[in-house]
């Protein structure tokens, strides 16, 4: 967690620019359903440089939303005024959220889950805070699922997550999530990348809506 907590630094200053043709391509209707699907009261995992904030719509009564990274929290502050609306930040891994149980109405994570220290127990504690009727709503990208394209990406994991601030290309996503109590009601899998290096490494994306089972 220690380096969530310091930062990265260079990997917030060029995280806008590096994802700012996928946001203007496929990533706004995804956006648009699963953020702008959040409703009552909202909690964000790993809000980035602030991305969600302008999907939000009314159905959400109350946002917050958590960061671990300095870096990228001192962005999306920027975000969150530029909404037009309160948007609470708080620093936090999503291993460790400091809110009661069963609080929420709605979870979002976009493209964190790949990137969590633990996801097993971040998902465990986003279970704890969700109320039982509430929704996780997620779009994340996810290890393939044929041993193939599994393979490379066990390989390229290491040189990634160095690169990608610690994110994991290879991971079943998927699996953790169900593992960690919960059911889908919907799940579609995507390929809205082509299959060229490096992007063919992150390929296979998820998006979906799951309650605690
Ligand atoms: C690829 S970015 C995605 C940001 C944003 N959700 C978006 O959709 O653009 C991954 C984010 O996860 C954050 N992160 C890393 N470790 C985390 C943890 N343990 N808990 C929550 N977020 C974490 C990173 O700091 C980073 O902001």
């Amino acid at each position: 967690m220690d380096q969530e907590r310091k930062g990265h630094r260079w990997f917030a200053a060029i995280y806008d620019r590096m994802t700012a043709s996928a946001e203007r391509s496929y990533m706004k209707a995804i956006r648009e359903e699963i953020v702008g699907g959040a409703r009552g009261r909202v909690l964000e995992v790993g809000a980035g440089t602030g991305a969600s904030f302008p999907y939000y719509n009314d159905h959400a009564d109350e946002i917050i939303a958590t960061e671990p990274d300095r870096y990228m929290l001192d962005r999306a502050r920027r975000r969150a005024e530029e909404a037009g609306r309160p948007i609470e930040l708080r620093q936090s891994p999503a291993e460790d959220l400091a809110f009661d149980d069963a609080s929420f109405d709605t979870v979002v994570s976009t493209l964190v889950l790949c990137t969590v220290e633990d996801p097993a127990q971040a998902l465990w504690e986003i279970r704890r805070v969700l109320k039982p009727s509430g929704e996780l709503r997620i779009y994340e990208h996810v290890r393939y699922d044929h041993a193939f394209g599994a393979f490379w990406q066990d390989v390229i994991t290491p040189a990634w997550r160095w690169f990608g601030a610690g994110c994991h290309p290879n991971r079943d996503t998927a699996s953790i999530i169900r593992e960690a109590g919960f059911e889908f009601q919907q799940l579609e899998l995507m390929k809205p990348v082509p299959p060229i290096p490096p992007m063919v490494f992150s390929r296979p994306h998820i998006k979906g809506v799951a309650r605690p089972s």
